[in-house]
């Protein structure tokens, strides 16, 4: 599986649209923003450039896609106005593989360019939007070219399937029952491509540039741990279910595993020192509930319809991530049993246990 042609969100705005399913990761957008806020404060605070370059990596499509880069130009803005300076130019630009829907970006970009002019009065500060589709794992922009990177749920992603995991059966992705020499080679492929994002990022930041990341990743030592796991080893259990029925073909669900790494803070920082060219200025661990629509409840009918409902959004959420990597790999027919298993497989769970993703932010200063 080549993961830079086959890995994208569902693109679109229908039912199953990572647009209409990103509840999760717009919850996480809004618990770092502090770190985000710090970060574009210090980066405007110690130099006032004419041309304010911004870049999302890992943009997806939806309504998180402008959220963070719009905050960004607000954040600016206010400190422009404050200090009587004359705003920058802002150039935005929006990163994702190949197969990224960045048609529906384009098209609500007159909608979010009117939101900032009525947000900030006046005429609002020039901005210039651009799409660059390609993988962050190779340079994406010409040297010294870029203020500030922020990429936030995108970076577990990996270049590819590790090497070397044939052993990996009947699991999708690290699990407590994976070998030693699988969790060994989803590090390495890790480790591999967090150095070369951070060495092509460095290259193209200009001197006191500044990155933030949000990983989905996990607080763990053990990569296997099931705060970081189990989500994954729910579909296992769904695909497993459908291969023991004969639905799916047994090696077929052997042979498929998901080109991701949930990194832990200790990993992050270990990759950023060794690699040499950022200073950590922060660091930060947060979770998220699953099931973002997630609230207090009080117990009887009221919680059983809203497990019910977790189980659907929560299922509805990873089909809009996982989809075209499980259409590649067993063909669309098997969709949407799948997926049906899926949500009761996850509502089931979410009755018996805490479901929580762990975010791990990094923020980070290029080195002088
Ligand atoms: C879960 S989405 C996150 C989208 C958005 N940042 C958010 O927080 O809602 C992860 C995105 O990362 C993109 N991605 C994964 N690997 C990538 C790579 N090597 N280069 C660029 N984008 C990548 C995926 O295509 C996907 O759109």
């Amino acid at each position: 599986m080549e993961v830079v042609q086959v890995l994208h969100m569902n693109g679109g705005v229908g039912e199953a649209s990572y647009a209409n399913n990103s509840i999760v990761q717009k919850k996480v957008i809004s618990m770092t923003k502090p770190i985000r806020e710090e970060a574009i404060t210090k980066l405007y605070s110690t130099s006032f450039p004419t041309k304010l370059v911004i870049a999302d990596l890992g943009c997806s499509s939806g309504p998180n896609t402008t959220l963070v880069v719009s905050e960004f130009i607000k954040i600016v803005s206010n400190i422009c106005k404050k200090l009587g300076n004359q705003p920058p130019e802002f150039q935005v630009f929006f990163n994702d593989l190949p197969g990224n829907d960045f048609n529906t970006i384009f098209r609500s970009l007159p909608r979010v360019q009117e939101k900032l002019r009525k947000q900030m009065g006046c005429g609002g500060d020039p901005c210039f939007f651009t799409g660059v589709p390609g993988s962050f794992y190779g340079r994406l922009f010409p040297s010294k070219s870029v203020n500030i990177f922020h990429s936030s749920y995108s970076l577990q992603w990996l270049s590819k399937v590790p090497e070397g995991i044939e052993s990996n059966k009947g699991n999708i992705y690290m699990a407590c029952t994976s070998p030693p020499c699988v969790l060994k080679a989803y590090y390495q492929q890790f480790q591999t491509d967090f150095s070369v994002f951070l060495k092509c990022r460095s290259e193209e930041l200009v001197a006191g540039g500044r990155m933030v990341l949000t990983f989905l990743g996990r607080r763990s030592d053990d990569p296997s741990s099931k705060e970081c796991c189990y989500i994954w080893e729910l579909l296992a259990m769904a695909l497993n279910e459908m291969a023991s029925e004969g639905i799916i073909e047994e090696k077929k669900v052997d042979s498929f595993n998901i080109p991701q790494y949930t990194p832990s803070p200790s990993e992050i920082k270990c990759e950023v020192m060794k690699e040499g060219s950022f200073g950590i200025d922060r660091i930060e661990v947060t979770e998220v509930n699953w099931n973002a629509y997630s609230n207090e409840f009080n117990g009887g009918d009221a919680l059983q319809l809203q497990l019910q409902e977790g189980g659907y959004n929560v299922a509805q959420c990873m089909r809009a991530v996982a989809e075209p990597l499980l259409v590649s790999h067993f063909g669309e027919a098997i969709i949407d049993e799948v997926f049906n298993r899926y949500r009761k497989i996850v509502a089931d769970c979410m009755a018996k246990e805490k479901t929580e993703f762990v975010n791990v932010t990094i923020s980070l200063a290029k080195a002088g």
